[in-house]
Order: structure tokens, then C-alpha cells, then sequence
């Protein structure tokens, strides 16, 4: 029986979560306000913000930057003098909830010391109702619980945090409208991240996405375009354009109009460099991939997460491909893209994955032979279809599992990468390596990070590179001069 936490309180629940309606999603532009009283109230005074997971995350702690910034706050890196203190955080596995409980007892701490610290909580973990059951029984010192939906009120929140000695909650379960002219204050002066749509409506049964960050929805065209408009006025380099899966990009639009259409769009804007991520190898069209073929500023990158290599894990996880349908896809996108490097995601372990089905999953890196494979262990998530699954197979199993299929995947990339020795390849320098030495770093078009010596003078500027070395993770090489 599923735990029904919401009679305690004003929260999230996942069963609501889970709901799709027809209702039409509004866009809007003005909901963002700063009240009065909270205009100026950050002027002396300092934030931290420590955003776990993934890229969604970073560009909402973007958001959140920008708005605390807009109200007078500066970022500190120290998170024991910071005034506000705000966990961005990620649900995704296990291990990623225990490293923010552990960071939660860290300021238990120094609440202690700094009572008028605000602590506040808020991302994935937010919208689980044990979370903040969890919260509200063993760590009172949490004055502040908010979702992925209302990042947008976070000066009201603040100001009632402050106010209040109660934990102020305020996470609605259900996606709200899209709030557009939220201000932000990127971390990267070169490459921007662009959200273009929110939340996802794939269900595979082992995520927890669908639920934490609600139904999809898509940011129109045209503010999508203006945004790139500025970062590109503004003099960014580079552009992702971000979804849970971009290929559903403009589903929801009344009028025709696709991932490709927005593609072609932002790269006729000129910006030097456009990336995606991520694209579910059940609906990548035949159009993304002409597109991405025939304009130079999309650059040759496809993260295709396949999590297994076997039919019936496949069909278990519900992904709606098979490995001979994904395989027909990742050679259609080798042959027609031009140099073009593909990464993925795998999951070992999924419930009673037996040896011969993990052995299938070793038989696609094979095929495939990615440039590069994030790997995990699966994650019961409550709340999940395949959390209700019963599973006999021992973590060590697991465990061996996940080394073996790193050692495979590993031997690839190193493979991939010695394929670019003695090329000359183009970077965008980014600035120092963390190598020392004076040496800069940049990443190729194929998304290869490399070390490279050369003058700090072309910082900011996309130059050639010819690769004298190459490791599993990075590439060497020294600037064409
Ligand atoms: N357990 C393990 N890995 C997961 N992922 C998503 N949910 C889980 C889970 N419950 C992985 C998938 C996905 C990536 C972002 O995280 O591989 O593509
Ligand atoms: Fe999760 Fe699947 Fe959606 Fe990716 S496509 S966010 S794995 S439900």
C-alpha cells in the first residue's frame, strides 16, 4: 500500500502527479513580480545555492540566481556566511537523495550558529511527499520547502520563510503555466543553457521525471528565438537547447510545428554553436536528422540514452523501441551526419534482469561503440511502476554487472577518442585547464573535451587544434597558430 502523506499537510503527491489533463497550458508573461518590501531586502546580504543532478537543475538555479540577484542578494562559495541557502535537488536515484540528507545535516549545524540563516529546499526531491514528511519529522531546521512549479515565487516565499517560525511549504503537484521573463544569471559567459520545453510524458516505468517536473509542455517559438537572439547580442558562443525529451518539443502546439522546425529556426539565428539534449530514440524523425546534418552551427552530438540492449527489459522499462529498431536508428544517424559522436545511457539491474539479457545490453556497446556512456545501477523510486516490481537479484550482481559493462564502455571511448590523433579539430576555448600548467580548455563540435597549450588571448573564441594525444575521458592537443 502507497503511504498518502498529503492529509498531513499542504504538499505534493504523486498520485496527483501522475495526472495528465487536457487543460490548455497559458504562457505567462507577467506573473513574475518582486513585491515591495522584498525589493531591496538582499543588500549587504548573501546566497549559496548547491544544485545537484541534471541540466534542468542548473538552469533553474540559474533562474534562482537571477532572481535573488534582482532583489540585491551576492553569491558566496561559502555555504556556512551565506544568509540564504538553497538545495536544488535531484531525485533521480537513491544515492543522489542521500548525498542531499547528508548536506541537510551539515546545516543543522550551522543553523545552529546563524539562526537567521534561511535554509530552503526545493527541486525534485521537493515534489516527493516522504521527502518532505521526512523533513518535517527529522529536520525542523528547514524553513523553506518549493517545487520545480513555482521557482517563479521565490521572493513571496523568502519573505514568508522570514516571517514565519512555521517550515513555510509551497509545492503544487501539478505543472503550472509557463512563466516566461524570469530573470537569470548564468553561470557560463560563453554557453548558455535554453529551456524550450518542461516536463515529460514518456512514463519509462523506472523515472521519476514524469512526476517531479509534470506534463510537457512547450515554450513557444518565438520567445525560444528571441532568447537565443540575445545570448547571441549578448556574446554567447554556445547554446543547449533543453527538455526531458526534446523530440517532443511542440506536440502540444495547436499548429504544426517540431523539434526539426525549431532546430532549422535557431540555427538560421547564426549562433556559432546549438546543442540538444535529451532525445528519446522512440521518436528522433528522419527530419532532426537532416537537419542536424545540414546546418554547421548544429553540432554532430546525439546523447541517444538506450538503457538496455535486451527486447523484453526494453519492453519492461516501457521505452516503446526494440535493439534492432534503436540500432537501425543510431546507423541512420552515423551514416547521414557527417563525423558525428553519440553517447547514452544505461541502466544494469532493472528488476530480475537476468545474465543473458545483461549480456544483450554488453552486445549494443559493442555495436554502437559510444564516444562516451553514463551507467548506472537501477533505483527502485516510489511511487514507479517498476518500484512495485519484485527483484531477486542481489546488489552484488548488480555491482559486477556495472563494472563489467564500464570496462566495455570505457575500452570504446578510449577507441573513439584515438580516432581523433593528428586531427586538427575545432575548439571553443573556454578558458584555464584544471591540468595547470597555463593550459587551456575547450570542447570539440563532437563534445570532446581537450586540454590544450596556447594563448590565454583566444579565450572566448572558437579556434583550431591539432590532437597530439588521446585518454578515455580527454583529448591533448596544442593550438594552430
Ligand atoms: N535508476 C537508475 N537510473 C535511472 N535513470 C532514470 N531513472 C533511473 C532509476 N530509477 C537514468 C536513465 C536516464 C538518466 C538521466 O538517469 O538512464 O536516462
Ligand atoms: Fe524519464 Fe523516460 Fe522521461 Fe527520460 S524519457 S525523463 S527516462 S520518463
Amino acid at each position: 500500500m502507497e503511504k498518502d502523506y498529503t492529509k498531513y499537510f499542504k504538499g505534493p503527491s504523486l498520485k496527483e502527479a501522475k495526472h495528465r489533463g487536457k487543460e490548455e497550458v497559458k504562457i505567462l508573461k507577467d506573473e513574475f513580480v518582486i513585491p515591495d518590501t522584498m525589493k531591496n531586502i538582499g543588500a549587504g546580504k548573501t546566497y549559496y545555492i548547491k544544485t545537484y543532478g541534471c541540466q534542468a537543475n542548473e538552469r533553474d538555479s540559474e533562474t534562482m540566481r537571477g532572481i535573488l540577484e534582482s532583489m540585491g542578494y551576492q553569491e558566496t562559495k561559502e555555504m556556512d556566511q551565506a544568509d540564504v541557502v538553497l538545495l536544488n535537488t535531484c531525485a533521480i536515484r537513491e544515492n543522489a537523495e542521500l548525498k542531499v540528507f547528508g548536506k541537510i545535516g551539515d546545516l543543522k549545524r550551522i543553523k545552529r550558529d546563524r539562526p537567521d540563516m534561511i535554509f530552503g529546499m526545493c527541486g525534485c526531491m521537493a515534489q516527493e511527499e516522504e521527502v518532505i514528511a521526512r523533513l518535517l519529522q527529522k529536520h525542523p531546521h528547514t524553513d523553506l520547502i518549493f517545487g520545480t512549479h513555482n521557482i517563479h515565487r521565490l521572493p513571496e516565499l523568502l519573505h514568508e520563510a522570514m516571517m514565519s517560525k512555521e517550515m513555510v511549504i509551497e509545492v503544487w503537484s501539478k505543472e503550472g503555466d509557463i512563466v516566461e521573463n524570469v530573470p537569470a544569471s548564468r553561470e557560463n559567459p560563453l554557453k548558455a543553457w535554453v529551456n524550450i520545453m518542461y516536463g515529460c510524458d514518456k512514463f519509462c516505468t523506472y523515472c521519476i521525471v514524469p512526476y517531479t517536473r509534470g506534463k510537457e509542455r512547450s515554450r513557444l517559438p518565438k520567445d525560444i528565438l528571441h532568447e537565443v537572439e540575445e545570448l547571441k547580442a549578448s556574446g554567447y558562443k554556445e547554446i543547449t537547447l533543453l527538455g526531458q525529451n526534446v523530440n517532443s518539443y511542440g506536440k502540444d502546439f495547436k499548429d504544426a510545428y517540431s523539434f526539426a522546425d525549431l532546430m532549422r529556426d535557431v540555427a538560421k539565428t547564426g549562433i556559432d554553436r546549438i546543442r540538444f539534449t535529451t532525445s528519446h530514440p522512440w521518436d528522433f524523425t528522419d527530419e532532426m536528422i537532416d537537419v542536424i546534418a545540414k546546418y554547421e552551427n548544429i553540432m554532430p552530438f546525439v546523447h541517444l540514452p538506450v538503457q538496455s540492449g535486451n527486447d523484453e527489459v526494453l519492453k519492461l522499462m516501457g521505452r516503446k523501441y526494440n535493439a534492432a529498431s534503436y540500432k537501425a536508428l543510431f546507423d541512420k544517424i552515423k551514416a547521414k551526419i557527417p563525423h558525428v559522436s553519440v553517447s547514452t545511457d544505461i541502466i544494469v539491474g532493472f528488476p530480475n534482469e537476468t545474465a543473458e539479457q545483461f549480456e544483450d545490453t554488453l552486445k549494443m556497446v559493442e555495436y554502437c561503440q559510444y564516444d562516451n556512456a553514463y551507467t548506472f545501477i537501477y533505483s527502485p523510486r516510489a511511487g514507479t511502476p517498476a518500484a512495485k516490481m519484485e527483484d531477486n537479484i542481489d546488489l552484488k550482481v548488480k555491482e559486477e554487472r556495472l563494472q563489467r559493462l564500464n570496462e566495455t564502455v570505457n575500452r570504446y571511448s578510449l577507441a573513439q577518442n584515438k580516432k581523433y590523433l593528428g586531427q586538427i579539430v575545432k575548439v571553443l576555448v573556454e578558458g584555464y585547464s584544471k591540468k595547470g600548467n597555463d593550459m587551456l580548455m575547450g570542447y570539440t563540435d563532437t563534445q570532446k573535451l581537450v586540454n590544450f597549450s596556447g594563448d590565454p588571448k583566444y579565450i572566448g573564441e572558437i579556434v583550431e587544434v591539432e590532437i597530439t594525444d588521446a585518454k578515455t575521458w580527454s583529448l591533448n592537443g596544442k593550438i594552430c597558430e
